[in-house]
């Protein structure tokens, strides 16, 4: 277990709400990301995790599923929110959002998933755990505000085998 994970996890925390990316490489090669502004980090059967959330709908769960790991990567505060906005509304399935938000892939340090150049905090992750959301047990009023299509979301538990600050890499 890595013992640094918790390292940044202010950084991300406030950022999270603004959106962060999350960015999946799948079998066949293609790589896409996607803004989230869901998820946890924390520690699951002794192994620091980030558990993201991700709608059956999205073009990056049928990736992830195909996938053996993520990166997540954090914007500094204030930056690229055009590009988070892109990411969080058009998909991969249309478009290479990379080359339409102007975001830079580069190689990461442990897994296949490449990172994000442009954000300042990464975490790179192997995809250890996949958990449905069980739709009888979600509160009324969360099923009317949320679920009314039934698009629930799925949890995909990732294993943080390195967390890092881009500039530290260069
Ligand atoms: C700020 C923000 C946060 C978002 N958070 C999530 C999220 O946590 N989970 C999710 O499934 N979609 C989330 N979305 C929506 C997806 O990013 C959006 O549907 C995206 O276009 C899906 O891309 P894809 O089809 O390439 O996967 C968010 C969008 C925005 C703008």
């Amino acid at each position: 277990m890595i013992k640094h994970y918790h390292k940044h996890g202010e950084k991300l925390l406030a950022q999270l709400p603004k959106g962060i990316f999350i960015t999946v490489k799948d079998h066949s090669g293609k790589t896409n990301t996607m803004t989230i502004a869901w998820g946890h980090i924390g520690v699951v059967w002794s192994r620091p995790v980030f558990i993201a959330y991700v709608r059956y709908s999205r073009h990056t769960y049928d990736m992830l599923l195909s996938a053996e790991d993520f990166t997540i990567n954090v914007p500094k505060e204030g930056t690229l929110k055009e590009a988070l906005k892109i990411a969080g509304t058009q998909s991969g399935r249309d478009i290479d959002k990379f080359k339409t938000a102007g975001l830079t892939l580069q190689n990461s340090r442990r897994v296949h998933t490449p990172i994000i150049k442009e954000c300042e905090l990464q975490y790179e992750c192997k995809i250890l755990y996949t958990q449905t959301q069980e739709p009888a047990l979600i509160p009324d009023d969360i099923k009317q505000s949320h679920y009314k299509n039934h698009d629930t979301h799925i949890m995909f538990y990732g294993e943080i085998v390195d967390t890092y600050l881009t500039e530290d890499d260069n």
